[in-house]
């Protein structure tokens, strides 16, 4: 089995994603697919967690059961939709909205004691990773901080931020030599790649050593391309 995870990032609306899910659900229905598959639409997009084949995840969430925390959402709008998975640490939220290390731990600390599945990220920059292996192995662990590697719920995913979005994706060489790695710090941990995977490549990047799934972006958001990316996988 293999996990197969796509991120909506800010695209879709509600009826689009609807849409797409009707769509996934029955192309799923027709398959015998061994893998598992959780999407995470936006926010204002989230449904009912209650499809046979897939899971609804939540891009984003605030630690906290309700409040005033202007602009985000908690627990309690999360149970609303029976949402039981979390994305963390992604980069974008990393670089773009600022979130720091200490913030991502309270995060997962605190959705961990939720009983949350948590799809955490990491994921080092083209200047990082042109230090050499060994400061991006530096940089990896440093995103690691205060994360309970122990928490039976986590899946981990390696995302550099140069492959993201980009349309190349690390060489299969770069992940194996990452994973590899990495794979000796996590143990079972299940491990993701994601930057750039598409339904011409899902399939070599899968058969890797210590590839457990993959974190689609870009090309998930068709859904024809995302029922190859499927396909592929199986
Ligand atoms: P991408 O995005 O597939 O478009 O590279 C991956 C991600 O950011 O999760």
């Amino acid at each position: 089995m293999k996990i197969i995870a796509s991120n909506f990032k800010t695209n879709h609306t509600r009826r689009s994603t609807q849409e797409f899910c009707t769509t996934l659900e029955s192309f799923l229905n027709t398959q015998k697919n061994p893998n598992k598959i959780t999407i995470f639409p936006p926010t204002t997009a989230l449904l009912d967690n209650t499809f046979k084949h897939f899971s609804i995840g939540a891009q984003n969430a605030y630690f906290t059961q309700c409040g005033s925390f202007t602009g985000e959402i908690g627990l309690e709008q999360l149970h609303e939709f029976q949402i039981q998975s979390l994305l963390i640490g992604h980069s974008e939220r990393r670089e773009i909205l600022g979130e720091s290390q200490e913030f991502c731990a309270q995060k997962f600390a605190y959705f961990a004691r939720q009983d949350f599945e948590i799809f955490y990220c990491i994921g080092e920059s083209l200047e990082t990773k042109n230090k050499g292996l060994d400061s991006t192995l530096v940089f990896l662990e440093s995103q690691l901080k205060g994360i309970a590697l122990d928490y039976p719920k986590l899946i981990i995913a390696y995302e550099p931020i140069w492959a993201i979005g980009s349309g190349i994706s690390a060489t299969l060489e770069e992940i194996t030599q990452i994973h590899t790695r990495l794979k000796q710090k996590l143990g079972k941990i299940p491990l993701l790649y994601g930057g750039s995977v598409k339904p011409q490549n899902v399939s070599e990047i899968l058969s890797l050593d210590g590839v457990d799934g993959v974190l689609v972006g870009s090309a998930s958001w068709e859904i024809q391309s995302f029922c190859k990316i499927l396909e592929n996988s199986f």
